[in-house]
């Protein structure tokens, strides 16, 4: 696929189908990750892959992660269920960890190039007929969960990656960028 064709036609997929991912596939998938700009060359990445049995793990700590944030409101329990559910209905969760920098302007630098390695991961499992969807939401702050990541003190849960095959395709909505363009000639 052309890159400017990924660039256009990539969506973040919440449907997926039950075809597995290889292994290969997704290892291959995450050589990209480090090929972006990155002051210092500080490579502050790691990814952990999550699937099977471990992935329902992790969906049962989304599902309470849920319920803690909600708790007390009408409709925690259903938000609760839906987001286990959605863990479980993907083929992999890639969880992206940023290592922090004890300097606070390199810490910002880092977490823009680990935006852009978290979209390269995207961009490669786009080429590859493979979807994803950046999740954040109160898991990546949730301490049941780090714990469960081996996160030390001084990491940041960047993204939960949901993956797999799409079953459905979202229609994009962007407004054009042309009334935000200025000149200076
Ligand atoms: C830093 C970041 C965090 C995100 N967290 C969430 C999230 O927690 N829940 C969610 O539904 N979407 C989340 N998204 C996905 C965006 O909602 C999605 O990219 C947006 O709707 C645009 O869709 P597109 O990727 O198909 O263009 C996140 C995206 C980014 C970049």
């Amino acid at each position: 696929m052309e890159l400017v064709e990924a660039l256009k036609t990539r969506r973040s997929v919440r449907r997926f189908t039950q075809d597995p991912v290889s292994e290969e596939t997704v290892q291959e998938i995450l050589t990209y990750t480090p090929w972006v700009p990155n002051h210092h060359l500080s490579e502050p990445w790691r990814v952990i892959v999550v699937r099977g049995e471990s992935l329902q793990q992790l969906a049962r700590l989304r599902q309470q992660a849920v319920l803690k944030k909600r708790a007390g409101e009408p409709n925690a329990h259903m938000r609760a269920e839906k987001a286990q559910q959605e863990f479980l209905e993907c083929a992999l969760v890639v969880a992206v960890i940023q290592k922090l920098d004890p300097n606070p302007t390199r810490q910002e630098e880092d977490y823009a190039a680990m935006a852009m390695a978290t979209y390269n991961i995207m961009l490669a499992a786009w080429d590859r007929g493979i979807g994803s969807y950046w999740n954040t939401g109160p898991m990546v702050h949730d301490p049941a969960v780090h714990e469960w990541l081996n996160l030390s003190g001084e990491e940041r849960l960047v993204a939960l990656l949901r993956m797999g095959y799409p079953e459905i395709i979202p229609q994009a909505r962007r407004t054009p960028i042309e009334s935000r363009i200025q000149w200076r000639r």
